[in-house]
């Protein structure tokens, strides 16, 4: 399957990476993430080009990776910087990619396409993920269904009233006002749901939870994968700065085909020092996404048993209008990307 490559994906959160080797896939490419001395992140190919052994069983020596196997050793840019055997010449193949990464907001932004290309300033903000004045709390999991599929989830969020129904429903919510707004690499589709009953997400936290609210939920789709969510009540006809509200993020980057990374957060306004929230936020995830979410989308991938949503004619409905403008943009942008000429260069170690 081919992906888009000259985009960023993130790889990880800031925390999973540390001074030791660590292996993850992306976009069907063993990746290796570790830290230097200084602490600065490194994310290099996981593939030794001798044998072909898994770098991250080998060991950290200086800000090198020495391999397992026979004791190859890579520097961070990927480069072969000592060969035991021989004349200790240094083969020139004996390399391996090494990924352009920014590390922002608690997030490791890998690029993985054309080094040339990376221009860290295309790295979409997820400054709320660090902002002082919320409350974050997040994880990482893997999701067996195609990243699309993912977003498709993301961008339909009408399956709450279903699928998460005792903890999400609204009753006005399919009769909300819906706008899908498409600007450059992303699209917004914006809800509104004035004076209507709180979600039962939120009562714990309201004053008075029978009384009316406005409510709102925004999410904006970044390419690829990139989602970040608003959803907040505030009381009818007061601002919405004045509501209490949660910034989702929601960040998916392939795994393979049919395997997604699923990088989520809540970052809540209110109660910020609340281990009862806190615990509310977590037990939501483990339910909402990991309990609810996850079975659905990797029941429906076996069901289609291919990633090509098109070839099984789906039936459309108006709540779709989102999720299948995202699919058409990333049609776009692939096919701008292989009129470019960028080719499947990237192929491992060369
Ligand atoms: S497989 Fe890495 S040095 Fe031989
Ligand atoms: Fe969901």
């Amino acid at each position: 399957m081919a992906f888009l490559r000259n985009t960023w994906y993130v790889g990880a959160w800031s925390h999973e990476v540390k001074r030791e080797l660590t292996p993850r896939k992306l976009l069907g490419e063993p990746v290796l993430f570790y830290r230097k001395e200084n602490g600065d992140a490194v994310a290099i190919g996981n593939r030794c080009p001798h044998r072909f052994a898994p770098l991250h069983l080998g060991r950290l020596v200086g800000d090198a990776v020495e391999c397992g196997y026979h004791g190859l050793q890579f520097d961070c840019s990927g480069a072969c910087v000592d060969n035991p055997h021989g004349d200790h010449r240094i083969p020139a193949a004996a390399k391996v990619r090494s990924y352009p990464l920014v590390e922002q907001h608690g997030l490791v932004w890998l690029w993985m396409g054309e080094p040339g290309l990376a221009d860290p300033a295309d790295v979409p903000d997820y400054s709320h993920l660090v902002d002082p004045a919320l409350k974050t709390i997040g994880d990482v999991m893997l999701q067996k269904a195609n990243y699309e599929l993912v977003v498709d989830n993301l961008m339909d969020l009408t399956h709450v009233n279903y699928l998460h129904a005792p903890y999400q429903k609204n009753d006005d919510f399919l009769a909300a006002k819906h706008e899908v707004v498409h600007q450059g690499r992303t699209l917004d589709s914006l809800r509104s749901i004035p004076s209507t009953t709180a979600p039962p997400s939120f009562t714990p936290f309201l004053d008075d939870p029978a009384k009316p609210v406005d409510y709102w939920l925004n999410i904006r789709w970044h390419a690829p994968g990139a989602c970040l969510l608003e959803v907040g009540v505030v009381p009818v006809g007061r601002p919405r700065s004045e509501g209490i509200r949660r910034q989702g993020t929601h960040i998916v980057t392939p795994e393979t085909a049919t395997t997604t990374h699923y990088f989520y957060a809540s970052s809540r306004n209110y109660l910020l020092d609340d281990p009862k929230a806190d615990l509310e936020t977590r037990n939501w995830q483990q339910l909402g996404f990991h309990e609810q979410d996850k079975p659905m989308l990797e029941a429906v991938q076996e069901m289609m048993g291919t990633t090509d949503l098109d070839a099984l004619r789906p039936v459309l409905l108006t709540s779709d209008a989102a999720a299948v403008r995202v699919r058409r943009m990333m049609k776009e942008l692939m096919k701008a990307e292989t009129d470019a000429g960028s080719k499947p260069i990237f192929v491992l170690n060369k």
